[in-house]
């Protein structure tokens, strides 16, 4: 692992001065599961202009698909078309360049155009689940691997309709979605009134899930947004906190947000606690997993005995290993300021997360849970704004953005 890693270049020339990127992550680790995945982290980018050289040579390269005998050499802007077999091996080529691009979960990242990367597995492989043909690389940066995409979110669906029950004609915003593990349990439980919104960062997965479910499912739709995350989206264009969730105010049933904020920032999860409160209906509920940050000894269970949250990030919040947003927690008087200052309160004490092996029996889920409502006492905040034009107005944005409605 290189100490050079990461670059954000901001990338004043011909583009919005609000626009920012990586240039180049250099020999960052195989994240081969969640485990593993979070075991290391590293710090914010640091802004260097110079760098834009790199991230223009990552729009050079080209794919080399090698199935048996066969081969065939693709653009990159030709990946999502390409009529991928279960086995087919990737080579970026000049391999020196390949070699150069960063590297999450053991993809490789190439930017076709700024607000436009791909993820490149070094072997495409192909997960048949509910008679879909998923990318596998795609899954298992949702936390697992293909084996267990159903057993979990059977869980986690029976976890939120515990505890923040819905029906089918409810509208869902699935926030941080991956590969939309939710949906699939909600296919046929939805009906023709009831809709799902999912949302993430990762392009290929959003992709891959309106050319793949949006069809079959019309009430599904999937929104990418461009934002940051040196680990999701080391080349994304956007800051989170510049996001507007697609959907209009108080029009939001269930917000369910599974091992987002374990990735996120203070000042990024303070602003979808903003943004839930403005779509959230009166009687809407946001159900948010994420790491309370523990006061007292704890005892953690091997695969994950890197949560040691020794990074103190300021204001109770804390981070463990080399990434920044590799696994972040929050003690509970930051959540409940964050929470506050959103206007919105919680409905029930958290729910107790088995991962720090401190909560025995009384443990509901891997995670710790905040289940949130509008707070009809909270006073009156100014109406939120982020100096920027926002998404949803501006054309060019969400050109940039790639966001699709
Ligand atoms: C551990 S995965 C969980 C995925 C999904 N919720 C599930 O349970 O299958 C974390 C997800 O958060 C997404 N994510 C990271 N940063 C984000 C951001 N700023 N806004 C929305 N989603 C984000 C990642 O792309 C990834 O899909």
């Amino acid at each position: 692992m290189s100490a050079e890693s990461g670059k954000i270049s901001l990338a004043a020339a011909g583009r919005s001065q609000f626009t920012f990127r990586i240039a180049r992550i250099v020999g960052m680790p195989h994240f081969g599961d969640a485990g593993k995945a979070l075991s290391v982290s590293k710090g914010d980018m640091s802004i260097d202009a110079k760098n834009e050289a790199a991230a223009e040579r990552s729009r050079s390269v080209e794919l080399v698909i090698a199935r048996g005998e066969q081969s065939w050499t693709i653009k990159p802007a030709e990946f999502d078309d390409f009529p991928f077999e279960d086995d087919d091996r990737i080579t970026i080529i000049p391999r020196e360049l390949g070699d150069e691009l960063p590297v999450t979960w053991g993809d490789r990242h190439v930017e076709i155009v700024p607000g436009r990367a791909i993820r490149v597995p070094s072997v495409y492989k192909i997960a048949e689940i509910n008679g879909f043909r998923m990318p596998a690389h795609l899954i298992s940066l949702t936390g697992e691997g293909p084996a267990r995409f159903e057993e979990l979110a059977k869980a986690l669906i029976d976890n939120y309709q515990k505890y923040s029950p819905f029906d089918p004609d409810m509208t869902i915003v699935d926030l941080g979605c991956g590969m939309a593990r939710l949906a699939f349990q909600l296919f046929n439980f939805l009906n023709a009134r009831g809709r799902y919104i999912g949302i993430d960062v990762v392009r290929d997965s959003m992709a891959w899930c309106q050319k793949n479910i949006t069809p079959q499912h019309p009430n599904f739709t999937f929104h990418h947004f461009d934002a940051f995350n040196e680990l999701y989206n080391p080349y994304g264009c956007y800051r989170t906190k510049d996001f507007r969730m697609p959907a209009a105010d108080r029009s939001v049933d269930r917000i369910f947000l599974s091992s987002v904020f374990t990735h996120l920032l203070e000042d990024e999860v303070m602003h979808y606690l903003r943004e839930f409160r403005r779509v959230l209906k009166p009687d809407g509920l946001a159900h948010a997993s994420f790491f309370l940050y523990p006061e007292q000894p704890i005892n953690l269970p091997p695969h994950l005995s890197f949560l040691t949250f020794e990074n103190h990030y300021g204001n109770g919040v804390y981070g463990c290993g080399e990434w920044k947003r590799g696994a972040v927690a929050y003690t509970d008087e930051a959540m409940r300021r964050m929470i506050g200052n959103a206007g919105l309160r919680l409905v029930r004490p958290y729910l107790k997360g088995w991962w720090s092996g401190v909560h025995g029996d009384a443990a509901e889920f891997g995670q710790d849970a905040a289940i949130l409502a509008r707070d009809p006492n909270a006073p009156r905040t100014k109406r939120w704004s982020i100096g920027l034009p926002q998404f949803r107005e501006n054309p060019l944005a969400r050109l940039l953005s790639g966001l699709r409605s």
